[in-house]
């Protein structure tokens, strides 16, 4: 689905690539999918979406763009970010591009910051692998903790993980992905566990990353006002597959997709509450647990014979790409 990529991208030259990547944990006939054929690209400079129920496949998606997939899972696909074969790479590889190109702000950050070293040593390694100074590199760690809302930097700097709240932590590790200056950030929904300033705070600091260092973003978030309001583009997910990808405001204003279409029916900016995804009718499938056919059709208003019986693949709809036999259901868009 790279139809719809906006004016500053080149072939090649994105932060981000993934194209076909498949996800299956085991091997063999046991073997239980996780993703298929997901294909999601981010440019320098742009902010994507990934948006979707719990469960969909977000966060393994994020996770495999660096490289980091379950044990004992199989990927096939293309993953490719600063020109690195990210599926192919070695060991070596993966940590030069984690340090030096690319950063990850993980959904929980107690399993992803190192419980046994101090903030500083966490903000300023990154840094000096870089051939910043000592001096210099902490001074920017301090600036950067002022900046994500810390009171405190200078005494931060030499405090444990275990020392701050579930919501500080986050603002530490969103501190942390900004000292790399990287090519590619990953947001893992970053601004879920912070108050609403303090989130409207960081997506400003995020921003200005963004303007001065031409990063590009894929940001993870369950919030659609939150998507609507800062990406460029947006992608939704639904048991482990790319439903549609729209444009700019248009997955807001004419969602192709059932799904999307439920998805926004049931957010707190149309019902004014927090029942938000939860709405839609039935729950969530896991991909293993449809193994032909839409994964949404024992959900959706419009499911036929066809959509039993063959995977829909993406096609245009309006100003978006949907995988459905009948995005038009609901009308012209
Ligand atoms: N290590 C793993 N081993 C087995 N299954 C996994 C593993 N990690 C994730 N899964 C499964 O893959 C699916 C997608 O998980 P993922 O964490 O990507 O969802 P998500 O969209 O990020 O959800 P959430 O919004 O709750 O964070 C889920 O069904 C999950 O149970
Ligand atoms: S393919 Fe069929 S079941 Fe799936 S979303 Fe489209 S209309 Fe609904
Ligand atoms: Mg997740």
């Amino acid at each position: 689905m790279t139809m719809l990529m906006n004016e500053q991208t080149a072939i090649g030259d994105d932060a981000l690539g993934i194209e076909g990547l498949s996800l299956a944990i085991g091997t063999g006939e046991g073997a239980v999918p996780l993703l298929a054929d997901v294909t999601v690209t981010v440019a320098r400079g742009e902010t994507v979406g990934l948006v979707g129920e719990s469960g969909s496949g977000k966060s393994l998606t994020a996770r495999a763009a660096l490289g980091m997939v379950p044990r004992g899972s199989r990927a096939t696909g293309t993953v490719v970010v600063g020109g690195l074969d990210v599926l192919a790479a070695g060991r070596r590889e993966l940590r030069e591009l984690r340090r030096t190109r690319a950063a990850m702000i993980f959904q929980d950050p107690r399993v992803s910051i190192n419980p046994v070293r101090r903030i500083g040593d966490y903000l300023t390694e990154g840094m000096r692998a870089r051939g910043v100074r000592a001096k210099a590199a902490t001074a920017r760690a301090q600036e950067l903790l002022g900046q994500v809302g810390i009171r405190d930097p200078r005494r931060a700097l030499r405090q444990y993980p275990h020392e701050f709240s579930g919501g500080m932590l986050q603002r530490v590790m969103i501190a942390g992905a900004l000292s790399a200056e990287p090519a590619l950030l990953l947001a893992d929904e970053p601004t879920t566990a912070l108050d609403v300033t303090t989130q409207a705070e960081v997506i400003a600091v995020l921003k200005d990353l963004q303007r001065v260092h031409g990063t590009g973003m894929l940001f993870v978030t369950h919030d659609l006002d939150l998507a609507a309001a800062i990406c460029d583009r947006v992608y939704v997910m639904y048991a482990g597959r790319i439903v549609e990808e729209s444009a700019g405001t248009s997955l807001f204003q004419a969602p192709a997709h059932p799904y999307t279409r439920a998805l926004l029916e049931a957010s707190p900016s149309v019902h004014g509450d927090r029942a938000a995804i939860k709405a839609i009718k039935g729950t969530p499938r896991a991909l293993a647990e449809t193994p032909s056919g839409c994964s949404f059709r024992d959900r959706c208003p419009l499911a036929d014979d066809v959509c039993a019986a063959e995977v829909p693949a993406p096609r245009p709809y309006g100003k978006s790409l949907a995988a459905c036999h009948h995005p038009e259901g609901d009308g012209a868009p």
